[in-house]
């Protein structure tokens, strides 16, 4: 196969969910809060919690033998596994080396990417330019978070958003010119990196008993600040993604977008003149699972008929640092 050629083809999907489940209701027992005010504000009405004593690749290597069995390949031949995901199960190494050992993938490098929201999106793009370049012939791109982790559980303007959950892609390497990853774009701005972070625990505020005493530890966040820019740059590099791919977005089938928020989503259909019918939404369910909410979409969408040969795909996501991305895919 020569360079130009090459192109990634999704080969499967595959995704999981943790069993226990947050209402609104419940929630409205830890913070004051309303599941009217939930539903109206965000559209969510449950999310889904990692248990205790379990980590993100446990969540991730279900997904992964969903995708793997989906694309009738064995872990043992995966040339590359690729994580988006900012809760890792160990401050190093990556949990992508967590999953590689869990599968057996031992021909496999692996590596996560700290995109936030926009790290599956990230993981695809470098998964997608490694296969394109003839460096691998596969790879299993994963997009997991345990936000759950993070939360501070009385900060209502937070707790009420998240879930986790893990969602996987096998990509291959293919000649056949008209179907696969048509393209790929990514954009960070650094300059808002304290607009949604994790304040310590990190190398510029290490843990210690005082920022765990201050709750330094959970996700703070502006949240209108955020759904601002969100809705403008997911706007902006779906375009271009479209562009690049060389279709209108008319001939987009189905737009996959990041499950943030509601409101969020459909500000962005109106902006892309998209009818809201063809836009996946299952952020009722999941609430905002970070890197998994596109993988975990993508997966609901396949295996629920939403996604035909053919079809063109439109995937975007926005989050913390801030990180955006947008990738056009035909089935
Ligand atoms: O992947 C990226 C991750 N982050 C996001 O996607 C977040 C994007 N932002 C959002 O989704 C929205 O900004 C939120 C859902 C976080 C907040 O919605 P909003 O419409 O921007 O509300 P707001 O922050 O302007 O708050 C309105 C009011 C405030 O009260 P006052 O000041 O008007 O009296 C808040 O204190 O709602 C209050 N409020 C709540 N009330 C009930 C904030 N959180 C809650 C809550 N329950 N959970």
């Amino acid at each position: 196969m020569s360079a130009a050629q090459r192109r990634s083809v999704i080969l499967g999907t595959g995704s999981e969910l943790p069993n226990k489940i947050i209402t609104n209701e419940d929630l409205e027992r830890l913070v004051e809060t309303s599941d009217e005010w939930i539903t109206v504000r965000t559209g969510i009405k449950q999310r889904r919690v990692l248990e205790e004593g379990k980590g993100n690749a446990d969540m991730a290597y279900h997904a992964a033998l969903r995708a793997l069995e989906d694309a009738d390949l064995e872990a043992k031949d995966l040339d590359a596994i690729v994580m988006g995901t900012v809760t890792a199960d160990y401050p190093f190494p990556s949990s992508a080396c967590v999953l590689e050992d869990m599968l057996g993938a031992r021909k496999a490098f692996s590596f996560d990417v700290n995109a936030a929201c926009s790290g599956f999106l990230n993981a695809l793009a470098v998964s997608d330019s490694f296969i394109r370049s003839g460096l691998i012939n596969n790879a299993l791109v994963v997009g997991s978070d345990a936000l759950s982790r993070l939360l501070n559980w009385e900060d209502r303007t937070t707790c009420i958003l998240f879930g986790d959950a893990a969602g996987a892609v096998v990509l291959g390497a293919s000649e056949n010119g008209d179907k696969g990853i048509l393209s790929t774009r990514l954009r960070t701005d650094g300059s808002h990196v304290k607009t949604l972070y994790v304040p310590a625990g990190g190398s510029r505020n290490p843990t210690n008993p005082e920022t765990v005493q201050n709750n330094e530890h959970t996700i703070t966040m502006n949240g209108k600040e955020v759904f601002k820019t969100a809705v403008r740059s997911m706007e902006e590099i779906s375009r271009q993604a479209l562009k690049d791919a060389g279709v209108t977005i008319d001939q987009v089938s189905l737009v996959i977008p990041h499950q943030a928020n509601r409101r969020i989503i459909e500000a962005l259909a109106e902006r892309l003149h998209v009818p809201m019918e063809k836009v996946m939404i299952n952020l009722d369910k999941y609430g905002n699972t970070s890197a998994a909410s596109v993988p975990v979409a993508l997966d609901e969408a396949r295996r629920t008929g939403r996604i035909k040969a053919g079809d063109v795909v439109l995937l975007n996501a926005f989050g913390a640092g801030f990180a955006w991305g947008a990738a056009v895919g035909r089935f």
